[in-house]
This record gives C-alpha cells, sequence and structure tokens, in this order.
C-alpha cells in the first residue's frame, strides 16, 4: 500500500526523466545518470526482493533446479556478454519450433500498425501460453535459467514492461514502406538501458542469412572500448549510432551476425553489447526474445506503464514463480497483488 502511495507520487518525476522513452530515453539526465536514479528508486521498492532472489541463487539454487527438473544439457556460460547454442538439446526446444511453426502459419505474414516498428513486428501470443505451453515451459526450463542466474548473479523475473519479458517477433521488409538501407530505431546500434546487467535469450525460429536482417551485436569487450571512445550515454548523447560512429571506435570485423539455423539460441546482455537487427530483411525473420532482468531494473518503465504478466499456476515449481512473479518468495500467498 505505502509502495503504491509512494509510486504513484514519483510518477511525474519519473516521465520526466525517462522522458519520450521510445525515441528520445533518458534526455534530460542522461541515460547513465537516470539509470543510477532508477535502480536507486527501484531497489527503494523492491530491494526485499533483489536480496531475497541473490540469497536464493547463491544458497538454494541446486534445490530450485532440481525441483524444476535438473538441466539436461551442458549449461551455457555467457561470456564476454554473451553464449550462443548450437545444440539444439535445450529441453522444450524442438516443441517450442513446432509449435512456433503452427503459430507463423497462422498469424503471421500480415501487417500489423498497432506496434509503431514495421520492420519489427510482434505477433501478438499472450492470449496463446495456454494452447502452446511449450513458450512458457523453455523460458522457465532449469537450462535457460542456469545461464541466466549465473550472469545476473540472481534468480530473475521475465520483464514485465517494455521490453516485454516474451515477444513473438516478424521482421519483413515488405511490412516496411521505407526505402533499403534507410534505418531507424533498433536498426541502429544501440545498448539497452532498461537493467544492467540483463539477458536477452533469442529463439531463432527459421534459418538465418544474411537475406532475414539477422540480428547483429559486439561482445562486450569491443562495447566497452566504443562506449567509452563515444562517450556513450552521457548526458546529450544520443541512444542510437550510425554505422559511421560505431566503426570509428572498432573495426566491423567484430561484428557477430546471428545467421544461423532454426534452433540456435543466443543468450546476450543487450546492457552490455551494441546491437541492431531486421535490416534489410527481404525473407522473413522470425524469433522468440525473452528478456531477464532483475526486480530492480534500472528504467521506470513499470512505474510508468502497466504491467504485463505471465500466468502462475499452484502446482508450478518455485523456481518457475519466481521467473513469473518479482513478489514471489517462496510462499504461494506471496505473489497474488502485481
Ligand atoms: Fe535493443
Amino acid at each position: 500500500m505505502l509502495d503504491k502511495i509512494v509510486n504513484t507520487a514519483f510518477m511525474p518525476v519519473a516521465r520526466v526523466l525517462q522522458y519520450d522513452y521510445v525515441t528520445k530515453p533518458m534526455r534530460p539526465l542522461g541515460t547513465n545518470n537516470t539509470m543510477k536514479i532508477a535502480r536507486a528508486y527501484n531497489y527503494m521498492i523492491n530491494g526485499r526482493y533483489h536480496k531475497h532472489r541473490e540469497h536464493q541463487y547463491r544458497s538454494n539454487f541446486d534445490e530450485l533446479m532440481n525441483e524444476n527438473g535438473p538441466p539436461v544439457s551442458p549449461v551455457n556460460e555467457i561470456k564476454d556478454g554473451w553464449a550462443l547454442d548450437t545444440s539444439r538439446t535445450l529441453p522444450h526446444l524442438e516443441r517450442l519450433l513446432l509449435d512456433t511453426g503452427e503459430i507463423i502459419n497462422e498469424y503471421g505474414g500480415v501487417k500489423r500498425t498497432d506496434f509503431g516498428r514495421p520492420w519489427f513486428q510482434e505477433i501478438p501470443v499472450d492470449g496463446l501460453l495456454d494452447k502452446y505451453p511449450s513458450i512458457l515451459d523453455f523460458a522457465t526450463s532449469s537450462d535457460v535459467l542456469a545461464t541466466a542466474s549465473k550472469h545476473l548473479g540472481l534468480i530473475p523475473v521475465l520483464s514485465a514492461a517494455l521490453p516485454h519479458g516474451i515477444r513473438f517477433n516478424e521482421s519483413w521488409a515488405k511490412h516496411d514502406d521505407a526505402p533499403p538501407d534507410f534505418f531507424r530505431g533498433s536498426q541502429l546500434f544501440h545498448i539497452d538501458y532498461h537493467d544492467s546487467p540483463m539477458v536477452y535469450v533469442i529463439v531463432l525460429l527459421n534459418d538465418i542469412t544474411m537475406e532475414n536482417g539477422p540480428f547483429c551485436f559486439m561482445p562486450q569487450s569491443t562495447s566497452e572500448k566504443v562506449s567509452k571512445a563515444l562517450n556513450y550515454r552521457t548526458r546529450g548523447k544520443p541512444h542510437r549510432l550510425s554505422d559511421e560512429e560505431i566503426y570509428s571506435a572498432a573495426p566491423e570485423s567484430e561484428l557477430i551476425k546471428v545467421c544461423y539455423p532454426a534452433g540456435t539460441v543466443l543468450f546476450l546482455d543487450p546492457s552490455r553489447c551494441f546491437h541492431y537487427g531486421s535490416r534489410n530483411a527481404v525473407n522473413p525473420r522470425y524469433a522468440l526474445m525473452y528478456a531477464f532482468v532483475s526486480p530492480s531494473r534500472r528504467d521506470f518503465a513499470e512505474l510508468l506503464l502497466e504491467r504485463k504478466l505471465y500466468p502462475v499456476r499452484s502446482t508450478d515449481t518455485r523456481l518457475r514463480k519466481y521467473v513469473l512473479r518479482k513478489e514471489y518468495t517462496g510462499q504461494d500467498t506471496s505473489f497474488q497483488s502485481p
């Protein structure tokens, strides 16, 4: 109750700090400063959950994983900001590919106007999570969570605000009226500011070549070098950078293009690695993008936007409940209020 009063009072300040946060995020104080303020604020509200999750990861993670089903594959470890799994052995992955294939057949290929990014459309799947349980089963598997948790140092939660915890993306140039080689938004290099560290798990749902507008990124060490050289995220600096700016500080040869077969899974920290995607996708690119964050993220999205909550069942394992609700603390009564 007290949290709600404090949040309501702080909302106008947060709105000013984050400003028009899709196109000109965090302009008034700069991204670095705003992220620090947002973390301090969110930690004041949610620090108890943050600490609890750190403790559970340090002291109880094996037990939680065993209850959830122990990892079936060698656990991927994020190094230099990323890890790539091409084994196609992660649990629920085959079922996920079959299910998402059905979704693409039924809902893909349609121009959508409700999302504002024609080069990077979203197929809405919130209403399909019961019909296709593999979407949440994959995200909450111990194999995926072991990788994400180790990188974050705590048991994460699926993001409840932008970027949403589950996005089913269709990138296809035919939906976009812009001329080829005209890039904007997420087609330009940037580093995400929602939380840091954070983890994206990106599942390729079809075979990807340069014709499909692949996701591309710079490793963390390269990105740090570029950020330092360009004073990225300081006050007055833009959120998106041109290729010329990036390649003035690091060679293009360090860019990693995620051109791999369907079923490849990329684990990436988008808060530490420059990235872009969906350029000149003359053929469609389909990907599931999961976003894992801490309970005290570094932006004000949860404060300013309505939270998107994924379904929790009483029969779910404790680990799964942790991932679906930031308020969960191991007791079934601890996550009822959003
Ligand atoms: Fe991004």
